[in-house]
């Protein structure tokens, strides 16, 4: 079994490739490095993978590379790669999100369709729901982003529905309701409290951090993927979520317990573009796939904590 992973030098490319390896697979990964973040920060997630036999690494942008060639012989593509972060989306950075969470999944959705692929699996994002929604969020919910970012990812996972109901392309869409665990993105909120706590510096919470979030930890991200593409099912769009929910204050009263400091809180202004809750309705998911989540907050956080502890600039 050949996979293809976009976004392969990623927080979950990078976690998702280790496990397709570790079940005995081969995986080609691709990234170009976009710099949303440190190149330093992927290498260092691509550090395991580069010593394994069954990995190959292309560095290239899905906007320039040959993806026919690129698709040749893969059996599963689990198309990771986007520009993340909703609030980096507004004003000039748009056209990089339109590029590369538009354009590059019309590209590969484009050459997949002449591939022999078995699942074509695409990261949504809980993002393109929006507010004022019903809770806990169901997929048939209609989609209404509040954020640019949102409404990249969403026009992608219209383009991958497209593809699967005009060509029969085997696709699965899977929205992910916020990742965390070891590696995740230095934009993230974990990953920011945990070093500002670690530091004794401020936490800025925007808003009044009663703003509720279902948090998926990344061992589940990777397994719901592996379910899908193994899945007979196609032209599908499931909810990935933790199945429960928290305020952003609840959250820091956890990392202070497993931590044992005492976090400063700021609150500054709401910021553009965050959802005020989500929670994702997995029912769905969880009877078609089998999909159930095994981390809890606590659990997954102990897990990104000493991560962060390994790393030199955190203490
Ligand atoms: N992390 C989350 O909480 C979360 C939540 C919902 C959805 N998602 C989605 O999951 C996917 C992975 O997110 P992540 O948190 O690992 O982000 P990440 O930024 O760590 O990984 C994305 C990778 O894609 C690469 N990339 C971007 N554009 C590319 C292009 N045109 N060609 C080649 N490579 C390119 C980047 O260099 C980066 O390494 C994204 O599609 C994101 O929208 C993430």
């Amino acid at each position: 079994m050949i996979s293809l992973v976009t976004g392969a030098a990623g927080f979950i490319g990078s976690h998702l490739a280790e496990e397709l390896i570790r079940k005995g697979g081969q995986v080609v990964g691709v990234d170009s490095f976009t710099d949303y973040y440190s190149r330093g920060i992927k290498e260092n997630n691509l550090e395991y993978l580069r010593e394994q036999e069954g990995f190959t690494f292309i560095e290239g942008d899905l906007l320039d590379l040959d993806l026919e060639k690129l698709l040749a012989g893969i059996d599963y593509c689990f198309h990771q790669a986007a520009q993340a972060g909703v609030r980096a989306s507004w004003g000039k950075y748009f056209d990089t999100y339109t590029r590369c969470n538009i354009l590059a999944t019309q590209r590969l959705l484009e050459a997949a369709k002449e591939s022999r692929l078995k699942k074509f699996v695409f990261a949504s994002s809980s993002s393109v729901y929006g507010d004022n929604q019903d809770m806990p969020l169901r997929e048939d919910s209609l989609p209404r982003p509040l954020s640019p970012y949102g409404v990249t990812k969403l026009a992608a996972e219209n383009l991958v529905s497209l593809y699967y109901k005009n060509y029969g392309l085997p696709t699965v869409s899977l929205r992910y309701f916020t990742v965390f665990g070891p590696r995740q993105r230095p934009d993230m909120a974990f990953h920011k409290f945990i070093k500002a706590i670690f530091k004794d510096e401020e936490i800025f919470i925007y808003g009044d951090g009663e703003q509720t979030r279902d948090f998926t930890f990344i061992s589940d991200i990777v397994h719901a993927n592996i379910l899908a593409a193994e899945s007979e099912l196609s032209g599908e769009i499931f909810n990935i979520g933790g199945g429960s929910r928290i305020s952003l204050k609840g959250t820091i009263k956890i990392l202070e317990e497993n931590i044992g400091r005492q976090a400063k809180l700021r609150c500054v202004e709401s910021q553009r573009g965050d959802m005020r809750h989500t929670w994702a309705d997995i029912s769905r998911v969880k009877d078609l796939l089998g999909y159930k989540p095994d981390v809890d907050l606590s659990q997954g956080l102990v897990q990104e904590i000493e991560w962060l502890k390994s790393l030199p600039d955190t203490t």
